[in-house]
């Protein structure tokens, strides 16, 4: 059983070595990569790992024990015995060649920081592994399996059977909806996502995943061609109540998916709930004609069509109350003059923040934007911004007219989803109890085939008959009350002496 919980589940509040994250570069630009540390020069880096992007180099050092989400500034990176390295591969026998071993011994340099850009650190979640993830197979993206994955009711402790496990972006969506702990022994049941994969290289590729990411007691895959083999784990059910099917052909499969028979793989006491997964639809017609013909109810099918909205300032006319085309240009001299010296001010602020960095910046500083803070604004003494009444205006992301686009190239597989519920086996027994508690053919009344004032008069006799009761029922407590009276005033007359 996994010792450290899988990122995905639980991640803590700070990034730590030999943890997953994923680096965000742009919007829609994700990246991940197991945070390491280094106690030498790595790979020719004096700083020890390195991470290299279009925005800079960032050694891990810089991104290690800091709270999730953080920007990071990137580094000036000392390439110095990378460069020799690739020198030595290619001299002659008598220089002497530094093996990556001897450069491991002497300790990983400080990295300072470089000009070049930054990059976002978060924390590793199904939606952004969906994003990064090496793709193997056509893979079901967030829009679809949020919406899949409540259909099938998939809560903390459900069972869930998948397949294909493809490039596994489904299995961890699903893994963190079933997560309710991990198994403390074999007979511990928890929620489980029972994942099966028939292509061997990709089976491999995602037992390694499962893994490194900690999800081996919460996501378990079989090598298996669930057409001919079905759903059955080492000869045992895994008692599902949810199953999801992104196959060519889920028609082929669903006989697997009986509650006949001494082996199925269904909760024998719930409900299921499917969904499969098809780009035609003609798939669909195969699958929902086997589904009717094996007793599925509630067939259903669904297309997932999410747009995303862009809102931007449109900057069309700024400045102009008539909106006379793209004025980038400044209204009037004095305008273009109040410009031209913010942007010389803010250029000597940032020269003069690289200057102060250059000459004792810290690696404990790499996430301090410390540009920005030069060329914050000016505090009063009472703690508040000073700031010029044409400030707020100034301010590029101000300027034009809110606007919003919708995004038509949202990333999604669109695929068509067919849901069903097979409802529980119904055998003679549980015919009997129902009908002991709910008898049926023994009605007195049908609710609803009275009329207003019938009702008004059965209300009436109703509670005429129940204040008679209550009436009979004080009579009664009044005439015990006198009849116990009357014998204790018998009793004192008995008992009292005979005066003469
Ligand atoms: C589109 S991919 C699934 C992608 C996955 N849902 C994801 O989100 O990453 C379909 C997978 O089904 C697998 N497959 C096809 N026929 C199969 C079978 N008979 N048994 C098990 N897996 C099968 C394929 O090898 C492929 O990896």
């Amino acid at each position: 059983m996994d010792s450290i919980p899988s990122p995905f589940l639980e991640p803590g509040d700070r990034t730590k070595v030999g943890s997953l994250a994923i680096v965000s570069l742009a919007r829609d630009d994700f990246d991940a990569i197991r945070l390491e540390k280094s106690s030498g020069a790595v790979d020719g880096y004096a700083e020890g790992a390195v991470l290299n992007t279009r925005f800079g180099s960032f050694p891990h050092s810089t991104l290690l024990d800091i709270p999730w989400g953080s920007q990071v500034r990137a580094s000036a990176v000392d390439t110095g015995s990378r460069g020799r390295k690739r020198r030595l591969e290619t001299t002659d026998d008598d220089t002497p060649a530094v093996s990556q071993d001897e450069s491991r011994k002497t300790p990983a340099k400080k990295a300072t920081v470089a000009s070049s850009g930054f990059i976002y650190i978060l924390r590793p979640s199904p939606e952004l592994w969906t994003s990064s993830l090496p793709h193997r197979t056509q893979v079901v993206y967030t829009p679809d399996y949020s919406y899949i994955l409540q259909r099938i009711r998939a809560r903390p402790g459900t069972r869930i059977i998948e397949a294909g496990a493809g490039s596994g972006s489904f299995s961890h969506a699903s893994a963190r909806a079933v997560y309710n702990g991990y198994p403390k022994s074999e007979t511990d049941i928890k929620g489980k996502v029972f994942s099966f994969e028939f292509n061997e290289d990709r089976f491999h590729k995602m037992t390694e995943e499962i893994e490194s990411h900690s999800l081996t007691g919460i996501v378990q895959i079989q090598h298996r061609d669930v057409y001919r083999d079905g759903f059955m784990v080492d000869g045992k059910s895994p008692n599902a109540t949810a199953v999801f099917l992104d196959l060519p052909a889920p028609w082929k499969a669903l006989q697997h998916l009986s509650r006949r028979g001494s082996s199925s793989p269904l909760d024998p006491k719930q409900s299921v709930h499917i969904c499969t997964f098809s780009p035609c639809i003609e798939q669909v017609s195969r699958t929902v004609t086997e589904l009717r013909t094996l007793g599925w109810t509630d067939v259903d099918m669904v297309e997932i069509s999410q747009k995303r909205l862009n809102v931007t300032r449109e900057r069309v006319g700024v400045n102009l109350p008539n909106e006379r085309g793209n004025s980038q240009t400044p209204a009037d001299v004095l305008e273009a003059i109040t410009k031209l010296r913010k942007v010389n001010q803010q250029n000597k602020q940032f020269q003069k923040a690289q200057l102060a960095q250059n000459n004792g910046a810290t690696a404990d500083a790499m996430d301090v934007d410390s540009s920005a803070a030069a060329s914050a604004p000016a505090r009063a003494s009472d703690g508040k911004e000073k700031t010029t009444p044409d400030e707020d205006h100034d301010k590029p992301w101000m300027q034009g007219r809110l606007i919003h686009r919708s995004e038509g190239d949202l990333k999604t597989h669109t695929s068509y989803l067919v849901f069903a519920v097979l409802p529980p086996e119904w055998t003679e027994e549980d015919e009997e109890r129902a009908l002991a508690k709910w008898p049926c053919g023994r009605e007195s009344k049908i609710i609803g085939n009275v009329d207003k004032q019938a009702r008004k008069k059965e209300k009436r006799e109703q509670l005429e008959s129940r204040s008679k009761k209550r009436k009979a029922k004080s009579e009664l407590v009044d005439s015990q009350t006198k009849k116990a009276k009357s014998n204790d005033t018998q009793a004192e007359t008995e008992s009292a002496p005979a005066t003469e």
